[in-house]
Formats: C-alpha cells, structure tokens, sequence
C-alpha cells in the first residue's frame, strides 16, 4: 500500500493489512508497524530541539537578552567550568519550556530533555528554579530559600552551582556568548542516544 493523502490531516499508512480506526481494536502487526514509525521518528528529534532552540530568539520578555542567548550563556558557563555534556545540554536547554509557559517551564524543560540525560541534569534543571530564587524570591515575595526543601538530595550541590554560578549570571549582553552552532554537536550526541523509559513524572 502507497501513502497517500486522503484530507489536510488524514494520511493513508503504508501498512499491508487491515486497519482498525481505534486503539482497543488494532492488530499485533499494526502495532508493530507503528512501534517501527516511533523509533524512526526518534532520528527528528535532534532538529527538533534546534529548532525549539532557535525560536527561543524570539522570546525577550523585558530582558537584556533573548532566552536563547541566556540559554547560550548558561551553556558556555557550564562549558567553561568544566561541565559533562549532559550538562552542557541541559544548560543550553533548561528554559525551552518559556516557549510554552513561564510558570511550570522547569517542569517542561526537564521532561523533554529527560529521556536522553542523566538522572542528575534532569533534576537539576526540573528544580532550577526553586535555587535560582534565592537571586530574586524576596523582591517577589517569596521565599528565597525555597532551594532548601530540597536538602540532603544527592544532586543538591549540583544544582547550586547551576544556578549560582551559570544560570544565575546569563543575562549579559556584554557576555562572550558561544553561538548555538558551537553547541549543535553535542544537541545531536545528546539527543540522538535511545531514549530512555521514564516513570510518570
Ligand atoms: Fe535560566
């Protein structure tokens, strides 16, 4: 069977056998034929999270720089200390979640990047927030230390160095910021690894 186009968002698959129109009624072999297309579909991912990246130029939000430099900034800063790469990617990637919402973007950012990182990069940026507002909670009203429910967790330090000496210091237009290019490399390294299976969040 060819794959052709039946509508705008209606595609006939390319699968030799008969087809059910729902889930509780499709074959062994049909599932199969699906698994196949997700793990190929797994092989777009690294230009899709280049392309989430780039459009987060386009997110400035009153700042000095746009959110895809603060997340080069955050990046080059990890880079430099001497970060792993899964850092160095989560670094570069912990705020893609603004393109969507700026109040769970931790939660986004760490979820997308969570199959393809360490245990440890996927908590430190799902948490990132609760360390950064000790740079700024007060002002808002809040509590500055929220970084401190999280004591006595085995990523704790970790995630204080993110965000007080990388994150924390990335709103600098005057900063010698990588281009995304330098970091494109290790985006597909990263993202080109077998995802793994997570738990529900
Ligand atoms: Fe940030």
């Amino acid at each position: 069977m060819t794959t052709t186009e039946t509508g705008p968002h209606v595609r006939s698959p390319t699968f030799d056998g008969p087809i059910a129109t729902r889930m509780s009624e499709f074959s062994a072999a049909y599932m199969t034929h699906i698994e196949e297309h997700l793990d190929e579909d797994y092989t777009h991912v690294p230009d899709r999270i280049m392309g989430l990246l780039r459009s987060t130029d386009e997110l400035v939000q009153g700042f000095q720089v746009s959110q895809l430099v603060h997340g080069l900034q955050t990046a080059t800063r990890a880079e430099a200390a001497g970060a792993d790469i899964d850092m160095i990617v989560g670094a570069l990637c912990h705020d893609i979640g603004k393109i969507i919402s700026n109040a769970n973007h931790p939660a986004i950012a760490a979820e997308m990047i969570r199959p393809f990182v360490s245990d440890e990069v996927y908590w430190v940026v799902k948490v990132h927030q609760d360390f950064e507002g000790m740079h700024y909670y007060a002002r808002m009203g809040l509590d500055p230390m929220a970084r401190l429910k999280h004591c006595g967790h085995p990523f704790y330090a970790s995630a204080e160095r993110f965000a007080d000496e990388w994150d924390e210091q990335a709103f600098d237009p005057d900063f010698a910021t990588l281009p995304l290019e330098h970091f494109e490399p290790m985006v597909r390294e990263v993202f080109s690894r077998p995802p793994r299976r997570c738990p529900a969040a």
